[in-house]
């Protein structure tokens, strides 16, 4: 076997234009394998514009996009999940007349009987069963509609369908945003959980303390420009906020003055 590539994900020179905004500037990111990454900026940084990028939502107008290390190209949603890429969309989209095993298997249903015409619900249901209690995600039963169910059950499920389908590459945007203390604590330990599961993670979100709680790295928007891309361990709150106040020209050194001290 050759040697692994040194990361699972590389954009490199991305850059999109909407009409007259040009949502992102040559943008380079890099995932780590088994990393989880925060993605973060202020509102029309162009986040969410790069991960759609990622998942096969738009197609950038320049740029290109490795994945173990190889060239590939990601023209839609489906090119993106035979790569094992998968997007957790900000206004989640769940079916409400499905149930948690229905919204699971969605659009890839397990199937059976001569040339797979008949949906194979026993094994949907099984399998959704196994979900729920390998990932310890108090969604009750497979059987349980997920109109009932809140924010942070919602994005439970979404993971739940992510691990189902072997996604390697999850990206998250804002799963915890509608949530509660308790709800969004509990997503992010379910978030680390996949990470430990092996699955590496993009999570975009505003709520930097989450980004301080859970990611290894974390990358900064502005303008549609990158930033900086800054180790967790080494960083404070002040220095991820002044950096995406200030931009790499004033917060990346030192001498920069810090005017915004507190936050939230
Ligand atoms: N489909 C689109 N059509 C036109 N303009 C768009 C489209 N999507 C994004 N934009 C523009 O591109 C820029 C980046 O938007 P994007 O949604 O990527 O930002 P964001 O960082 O995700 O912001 P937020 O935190 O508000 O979600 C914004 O100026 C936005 O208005
Ligand atoms: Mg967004």
């Amino acid at each position: 076997m050759s040697a692994r590539a040194e990361y699972i994900v590389e954009m490199k020179g991305i850059s999109k234009r909407f009409g007259g905004v040009q949502a992102l500037k040559n943008v380079d990111l890099e995932l780590r394998y088994g990393e989880i990454m925060g993605i973060v900026g202020d509102n029309g940084a162009g986040k969410s514009t790069l991960m759609k990028i990622l998942a096969g939502a738009y197609v950038a107008d320049e740029g290109k996009i490795y994945v173990d290390g190889r060239e590939v190209h990601i023209r839609n949603p489906l090119d993106a999940a035979r790569l094992g890429i998968g997007m957790i969309y900000q206004d989640l989209a769940l079916f409400n007349n499905l149930d948690v095993a229905r919204n699971i298997f969605v659009g890839r249903e397990y199937t059976r009987g001569p040339f797979g015409i008949l949906l194979d619900k026993k094994r949907m249901y099984r399998r959704a069963e196994e979900l729920i209690r390998e990932l310890r995600v108090d969604i009750g039963s497979p059987q349980f509609n997920v109109a009932m169910m809140s924010g942070g059950q919602r994005q439970m499920v979404a993971c739940a369908r992510a691990v189902a389908f072997q996604t390697r590459i999850l990206i998250m945007d804002e799963p915890t945003a509608a949530l509660g203390v308790r709800e969004a604590s509990r997503l992010l330990s379910l978030i680390r959980d996949l990470r430990d599961r092996g699955i590496s993670i993009l999570l975009i979100t505003q709520r930097i303390p989450d980004v301080l709680a859970i990611a290894d790295r974390v990358f900064v928007l502005k303008g549609g420009q990158r930033q900086d891309v800054m180790e967790v361990s080494k960083v404070t709150l002040d220095d991820v906020v002044t950096m995406i106040v200030k931009g790499k020209e004033r917060g990346g050194n030192g001498d920069a003055q810090v005017e915004y001290k507190s936050f939230g």
